[in-house]
């Protein structure tokens, strides 16, 4: 487990609701993550953890609360805040239409990097796929995809990656790489803020976590508060969300 750095919020959620007709998928949720955090946001399938995500990132519209991003509102300023963050969402692919070198210019130019090619290199290599440069999207496997999403996120540096799944296509290689290059992202001082179903991983990188149950926060804290006692993440995990579901 990565240790935490610095301690200024860059995420704050204050009473955060999201209602889809009927059902209220985050239930008045509020915690915040610190600059420097390798932060897992855990829970079990339909808990509310992309949805979180998609209204922090100003894809769908706050029901409720408050959110700052990067010190943005993000209900006011929704442009704002993707402008200073990387994205990589649940399900999106890139564009069929264009080739995975086309996709990395496209943003990089949105992005207003000056650097595009060597910064587009630079992920074609360290992911390994150069080879499929010229592909189109379409042509592309599920993994590949899911490299170029990543390298979309973070060509332009930004001090905050939001990212939904980031290991679930991966081969165990590809983890690897990843799970480092995260790693090291936030030891430069910057800050990630994923959801995973993996525990291991979260355990293994996350230096902070929050547990999500039926869009109610369960528990948050340091990943160190939990492990430090000698147990694991997996089974304090399993024990919080087993006693909501027995209540
Ligand atoms: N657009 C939508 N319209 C209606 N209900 C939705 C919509 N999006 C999500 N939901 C519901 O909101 C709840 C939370 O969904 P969400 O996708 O945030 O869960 P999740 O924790 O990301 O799950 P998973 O681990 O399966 O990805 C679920 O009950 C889901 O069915
Ligand atoms: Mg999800």
């Amino acid at each position: 487990m990565h240790k935490l750095k610095k301690m200024a919020p860059v995420i704050e959620l204050k009473n955060l609701v999201k209602r889809y007709g009927n059902l209220t998928a985050v239930d008045n949720v509020s915690f915040n993550v610190d600059s420097g955090s390798l932060f897992g946001l855990l829970g079990p399938n339909g808990s509310g953890k992309t949805t979180i995500i998609k209204m922090l990132t100003g894809q769908i519209q706050i029901s409720g609360g408050v959110a700052r991003v990067v010190g943005i509102d993000v209900n006011s300023d929704p442009v704002g805040v993707r402008k200073e963050v990387g994205i990589i969402p649940e399900q999106e692919s890139p564009p069929s239409f264009l080739t995975a070198e086309e996709y990395l210019f496209f943003v990089g130019k949105i992005r207003g990097l000056s650097s595009i090619k060597e910064e587009s290199d630079w992920w074609f290599s360290y992911l390994d796929y150069g080879d499929k440069k010229k592909v189109l999207c379409k042509d592309l496997s599920r993994g590949t995809r899911q490299k170029l999403m990543f390298s979309q996120a973070f060509i332009h540096k930004p001090v905050l990656a939001l990212i939904d799944e980031p290991l679930i296509n991966f081969d165990p290689i590809m983890q690897k790489k990843v799970k480092d290059f995260l790693v090291s992202y936030v030891e430069k001082g910057n800050t990630i803020f994923l959801s995973t179903h993996i525990l291991s991983v979260a355990e293994e990188i996350c230096n902070s976590y929050a547990v999500l149950h039926r869009g109610h926060l369960l528990s948050c804290g340091l990943v160190s508060e939990i492990t430090s006692g000698g147990l694991h993440l997996d089974d304090f995990f399993l024990s919080l969300v087993k006693g909501e579901t027995e209540c």
